[in-house]
């Protein structure tokens, strides 16, 4: 006994001895917690349905980060019984695995928007981006009419779904050249589809806004919010997370 509290004592007493045992120590931890991280694929699991954004929905996107709707809702549905039966499925990590940056929230003044998708119609977002309290007479959220006005300038698409592919998102060599174009389609009723839907499998295509002579901000924020939560069909059974 007395011996090991000399040995701690020596330890204790030197301080070059002691800076470098800790070293050791935090170079074992450290190498045990980062390691692994180099021999695993990926830490996010595959889900059937999981596709990156299509450059309308990522212009919507790009609006909802912009006008800061995130400070009020989060997406992120935890798993526990209350927000599952009050929001529907909890959110799996593959949902979100093409978010750049994700959009889980911290603060939910307004409700979780997770599984928001198809919940309302698209007359129903409008009216109530444009008036909130016109649908919700209780509601404290802001109007944002001035979006139906505002014609959608996403600027080039292509560059910004390029961004999105240096980050790790799966966008194919063609869906970046026709990025422009498709966001285009989504919008347009009368388009041919069969080339979107073939890179944006479920990719809903309409008038979003009830205003088909204009492309606006509006068209986009409600593409967004219709497929939010929509692309993994978890009646199907196939929802399970599948290993690589
Ligand atoms: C100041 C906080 C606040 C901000 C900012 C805000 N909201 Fe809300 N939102 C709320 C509240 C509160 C509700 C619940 C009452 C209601 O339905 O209006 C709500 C409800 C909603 C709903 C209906 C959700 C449901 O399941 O019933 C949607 C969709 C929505 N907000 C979208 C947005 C979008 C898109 C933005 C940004 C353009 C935004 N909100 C910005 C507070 C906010």
């Amino acid at each position: 006994m007395t011996t090991l509290t000399q040995k701690h004592k020596r330890i204790e007493r030197n301080v070059t001895l002691l800076a470098v045992l800790a070293l050791i120590t935090v170079i074992i931890g450290g190498i045990v917690e980062i390691a692994p991280l180099f021999w695993i694929d990926n830490t996010v699991e595959e889900v059937e349905g999981v596709r990156p954004y299509t450059p309308l929905e990522l212009a919507g996107r790009n609006i909802y980060i912009r006008e800061g709707c995130y400070t009020c809702h989060s997406q992120m549905i935890r798993p526990f019984r209350d927000e599952v039966e009050r929001y529907g499925h909890y959110s799996l990590a593959a949902e979100s695995m093409y978010d750049h940056p994700f959009q889980w929230g911290s603060k939910r003044t307004g409700p979780d928007l997770a599984r928001v998708g198809g919940r309302y119609s698209d007359e129903w977002h409008v009216q109530h981006l444009t008036d909130p309290r016109s649908v919700v007479p209780e509601s404290i959220m802001p109007p944002y009419a001035f979006l139906a006005k505002k014609e959608l300038k996403a600027g080039d698409m292509s560059a910004h779904l390029r961004a999105m592919y240096r980050v790790g998102v799966p966008y194919s060599k063609e869906a970046i050249e026709k990025a422009n174009e498709d966001l285009l389609t989504q919008a347009d009723p009368m388009a041919s589809t069969t080339e979107l839907e073939k890179r944006y499998p479920k990719a809903q295509v309409r008038d979003f806004d009830g205003n088909p002579d204009k492309l606006t901000e509006m068209d986009a924020l409600v593409a967004y919010l219709q497929m939010i939560g929509t692309l993994v069909d978890f009646e199907a059974g196939e929802a399970q997370e599948q290993p690589r």
